[in-house]
């Protein structure tokens, strides 16, 4: 069997998932959610919200539609590009350093858009489809251009990833955390990236949700308090030192890695296991799971340090499904630059301290004529700035005369700078942050690759149990009274009870069986003769197709836990 034929075979006919906008030839990128595929995102997504509440995370929900100033400030607008060849015959684009890779297998990352050309003419290479001659490479940004508002001057973007939302909103968060380190957010939405060319299912979407996290903390402090509750846990590794020395996997527990190195610290160890968890949780078999520690040249431009959680396919190899990144104070640094809003939080000592600290304001007799209004914005921008931020401007106009704040050239004598003796109690840091990213199509088109088995001549879908679509089917042996009464009763009961339930009496029992062993429905309730005369049904297992008579008002409990214990 061809799984990923089967599978996408299986996933149109029976309303799990498929290209969308099929009635108009199709956009590739985009897929739709059938009334399975619809139900089983939502477990995932029910799974991984679960599991961020039961550590203490908060949730929260931000626009997709972003202005253009957030992801100048993210390097989105800058960084987040692709390298674009077009085919000057028949006006096919390619990925400049994949059709580069594929074709002379060099190494191309980091490389301009010129070096990329040059490397292209120099080996004369050409279209992959109709052999004629390349353009020019060109940088192309992955993200979605829109405009806020009736005029075409305020640039928004559909967001790339949804953690920006999380960081904008920063200053409120930490107040909703009472100022205290760490801490987590998450969301659950949409992203959306303009890949060039999508071309495997599910696995690059042009519009994707994620489920991210944001774990905000002290540096000086990158521990996390619960770690000893998952040191025994065993991560299967791949890491970059050993991927470089050819070494491949390695089995080890969560704290051997920490020791060794290989894991940065507990608080990455510990997130590592929760991903590991959740996605057992979700049903993808403990063989199909590693972590892959990304290469220097494959991370983002944000990230210091990236393990990846990959999922095996039969089709598609070890595929990314969560980033776990190590993304500094990036991104909260850049924000406040950007937006000048205070973004850091005080951390207050045991006992107050006395201490030298530079204070550096505008001297308003000599900067107040000129830059007029403007003066208190710079004034905040100061005042916002970290010690360290202070002392590199301080330095700066020292050694070269001028320093530009807020668009503004200033010289020395523009400042009043000042170091003061201070007893404080506490001190503002930017805290740094570490995101597990989950994705969620992915993991969903793998789970149910994964879930899918050819046993004794039956292909069916044996996904975790409660991660089930229809969790139970209820089948009247024949269509024929008082069965399909006592049925329809049932099947009411069950409904009312939360059940994912459907009623069926269409076809013989056991066309209807398979039927629902193929879509991965756990349990089938048979009502037949036995029923009207002693009250009981009997419950058959997918998996083994084994029968077990209950009486009809055990059903519910009986079910329970079958399905969710
Ligand atoms: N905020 C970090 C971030 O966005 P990422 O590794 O680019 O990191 C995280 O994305 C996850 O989102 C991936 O592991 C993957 O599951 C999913 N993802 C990214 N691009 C995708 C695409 N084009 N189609 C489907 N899923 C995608």
């Amino acid at each position: 069997m061809d799984k990923y034929e089967y599978l996408q075979d299986l996933m149109r006919r029976r309303g799990f998932a498929w290209g969308s906008f099929e009635i108009y030839g199709g956009a590739r990128g985009f897929y739709d959610y059938g009334p399975l595929g619809a139900t089983i995102k939502r477990k995932i997504e029910e799974k991984i919200r679960r599991a961020f509440i039961r550590e203490g995370f908060f949730e929260i929900e931000t626009p997709d539609i972003t202005p253009e100033r957030v992801f100048i400030a993210s390097g989105h607008v800058e960084k987040f590009v692709d390298p674009l060849v077009e085919c000057k015959k028949c006006g096919a684009r390619f990925r400049a350093d994949h059709l580069i890779e594929e074709a002379l297998n060099i190494e191309t990352e980091g490389l301009s858009a010129e070096e990329l050309t040059r490397i292209i003419r120099e080996h004369e290479l050409k279209c992959p489809e109709c052999g004629g001659e390349l353009s020019d490479v060109w940088y192309f940004n992955l993200m979605f251009e829109t405009y806020i508002g009736p005029y075409k001057d305020k640039k928004a973007y559909l967001r790339p990833e949804t953690a920006q939302g999380i960081f904008v909103n920063f200053k409120r968060l930490n107040a909703f955390a009472r100022n205290r380190l760490p801490f987590g957010v998450f969301q659950i939405g949409k992203a959306y990236r303009n890949e060039i060319s999508p071309r495997q299912g599910m696995i690059r979407l042009r519009e994707f949700t994620q489920a991210e996290a944001e774990i905000f903390f002290d540096p000086r402090n990158p521990e996390h308090p619960h770690f000893d509750e998952v040191k025994d846990e065993v991560l299967r590794l791949y890491p970059t030192e050993h991927q470089l020395k050819g070494l491949g996997e390695i089995e080890i527990t969560a704290e051997e890695a920490v020791k060794k190195g290989y894991v940065l610290n507990t608080l990455f160890a510990y997130y590592m296991v929760m991903v590991k968890r959740i996605l057992l949780d979700i049903g993808i078999p403990e063989k199909a799971i590693r972590f892959r520690q990304q290469l220097p040249e494959e991370r983002a431009h944000y990230s210091t340090d990236t393990w990846d959680a990959e999922i095996h396919s039969e089709r598609f190899g070890w595929v990314e499904c969560v980033g776990i990144a190590y993304r500094t104070d990036y991104d909260l640094k850049r924000h406040i630059k950007e937006s000048g809003a205070d973004l850091t939080v005080m951390i207050h000592y045991d006992e107050p301290k006395v201490v030298k600290r530079l204070q550096v304001s505008l001297n308003m007799k000599r900067v107040g004529p000129r830059l007029k209004g403007d003066a208190k914005k710079v004034n905040e921008r100061l005042k916002a700035m970290s010690q360290e931020e202070l002392e590199r401007l301080v330095k700066e106009v020292e050694e070269k005369g001028k320093v530009t704040v807020e668009g503004y050239e200033l010289e020395k004598e523009d400042f009043v700078i000042k170091e003061i003796e201070e007893k404080v109690t506490g001190e503002k840091i930017i805290p740094h942050v570490l995101e597990p990213s989950f994705g969620i199509d992915r993991p969903f088109y793998l789970l149910l690759e994964n879930s899918l088995v050819e046993e004794d001549g039956r292909i069916y879908l044996k996904i975790k149990k409660d991660m089930a679509p229809i969790e139970v089917a209820v089948l009247p042996l024949v269509a024929k009274e008082p069965l399909t009464s006592i049925a329809y009763e049932i099947f009411r009961t069950l409904q009312k009870e939360g059940f994912i339930v459907v009623y069926d009496e269409k076809d013989s029992i056991g066309k209807r069986y398979l039927r629902y062993d193929e879509i991965g429905t756990p349990y089938c309730i048979t009502i037949d003769n036995q029923t009207p005369e002693d009250g009981t049904v009997t419950i058959r297992d997918r998996d083994t197709r084994e029968q077990e008579r209950v009486k009809i008002e055990e059903l519910p409990k009986r079910l329970r836990e079958l399905l969710f214990s």
